[in-house]
C-alpha cells in the first residue's frame, strides 16, 4: 500500500508527479486554501501533509491527523506553522531554505529600484498615451549614493546588500545578532532607530516571529525620513498595515514598496490600493520556474525521506529524529 500525503495546494507537475510515484495523494485543488474542515477526512489518514503557502498547521489540526510521520512547506518562511507542536509530537517539519535566496533579492530589489525610478508608473504612463501628448512625467529618485537600510540580515537580507553595493549604495543593516564583519559584505550594524533615521531605502527581510509581528507602527515610521522609501519582502504582519496606510497617505514617508500584505491578498477596494504612493505585488519573491521547481523538489524529497524514516535534508525541528 502507498502512504497518503495530502498537498494543500497546486504544485507543479513534475513535483506532484515525483510524490505521485511513491504515495496516493490527497490534493486540494481550489484556489482559496482548505479550512480545516475541507480536509479533516484526508486528515484522518494522511501519513505525510506537504504544506503550499498560509495554511495553518497547528494543534487542532495535528490533533485531527494521528498517522502524520512528516510535515513539509514549499516556502522558506513558516510563521503559519506551530513547530513546538509537532515536535511534541515527533513529527519532523522541513522548510525550503537556500534555494530561493537570489531569487528573493531580485525581487526585493527589483522593488526599491522599480519604485525609485517610477518604472510601473511609467508603463502606465505610455499606455494611457501622456508620452505622445506631452505631458511631463514625474522625476524619480537616485539609488547612487543613497543609503539603503536592511532590517533581517541574513542569507536574503546579504544577498540584497551586495546588489545595493553594486548600485553604489551604502549599506547599513539591523539584525537580532549582529554579523561578524567578514559575513556582512561591509553592511554597518545599526540599532534599530538608528537605522530607521539614517536609510533612504529601508528593505526588510526579517522572518515573521512573536519578536517581529507589528515591529514598524506607526512609531517606526515617524522616525523614517519623509523621502524615505519602505520595501516589504518578508511577511505582511512585520507591518501595522494601518500605520503604513496613514504614514504613506500623509506623506510622513515617501513610497512604499511590498511584496507581501496583511491581509493576503489584500482585498481589491482595500485603501492601501487607493494611494498614489505604493507599489504592490502578489507575493512572487520565490516565483521563478527555476525557483519553484527546486523548493518544490526539496520539499517533495523531504516528504520521501521522512516517510521513509531516513535523514532529511534541511529539517527545522531535527531533534524529533534524534531523541
Ligand atoms: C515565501 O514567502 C517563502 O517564505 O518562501
Ligand atoms: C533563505 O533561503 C534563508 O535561508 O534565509
Amino acid at each position: 500500500d502507498k502512504c497518503k500525503v495530502i498537498i494543500t495546494g497546486r504544485v507543479l507537475p513534475s513535483v506532484l508527479e515525483l510524490i505521485q510515484k511513491h504515495c496516493q495523494v490527497y490534493q486540494w485543488e481550489q484556489t482559496r486554501s482548505p479550512l480545516l474542515s475541507d480536509i479533516t477526512e484526508w486528515l484522518n489518514d494522511a501519513e505525510g501533509l506537504f504544506v503550499t503557502m498560509n495554511m495553518p498547521v497547528n494543534e487542532q489540526l495535528l490533533t485531527l491527523a494521528p498517522k502524520l510521520r512528516v510535515i513539509v512547506q514549499e516556502a522558506v518562511g513558516y510563521d503559519n506553522i506551530d513547530v513546538p507542536a509537532c515536535t511534541r509530537r515527533r513529527i519532523p517539519f522541513c522548510n525550503t531554505p537556500g534555494v530561493l535566496v537570489e531569487t528573493t533579492a531580485d525581487l526585493a530589489f527589483g522593488l526599491l529600484l522599480t519604485a525609485a525610478r517610477r518604472i510601473h508608473e511609467g508603463w502606465e504612463w505610455v499606455r494611457a498615451g501622456n508620452w505622445q501628448n506631452g505631458t511631463q512625467f514625474p522625476l524619480g529618485v537616485d539609488l547612487y549614493n543613497k543609503t539603503l537600510g536592511i532590517v533581517g540580515m541574513g542569507s536574503i537580507g546579504s544577498a540584497v546588500a551586495k546588489r545595493g553595493q553594486a548600485c553604489g549604495m551604502k549599506v547599513i543593516y539591523h539584525n537580532r545578532k549582529r554579523l561578524p564583519v567578514q559575513d556582512s559584505f561591509q553592511a554597518e550594524y545599526r540599532g534599530f532607530d538608528e537605522l530607521l533615521t539614517e536609510a533612504d531605502f529601508i528593505v526588510v527581510l526579517t522572518p515573521l516571529t512573536a519578536e517581529t509581528r507589528g515591529m514598524f507602527g506607526a512609531k517606526e515610521f515617524a522616525r523614517m525620513k519623509p523621502t524615505a522609501y519602505f520595501v516589504n519582502a518578508a511577511r505582511g504582519a512585520v507591518v501595522d498595515t494601518e500605520a503604513l496606510y496613514n504614514a504613506l497617505a500623509s506623506k510622513q514617508i515617501a513610497y512604499a514598496a511590498l511584496d507581501v500584505t496583511d491581509p493576503e491578498p489584500l482585498p481589491g477596494d482595500h485603501p492601501l490600493l487607493q494611494l498614489p504612493n505604493i507599489l504592490v505585488v502578489p507575493h512572487i519573491g520565490s516565483a521563478t520556474t527555476e525557483t519553484r521547481i527546486r523548493m518544490g523538489m526539496l520539499a517533495a524529497e523531504n516528504l520521501l525521506l521522512g516517510l521513509d524514516g531516513r535523514p532529511l535534508v534541511t529539517c527545522v525541528n531535527p531533534d524529533v529524529i534524534n531523541s
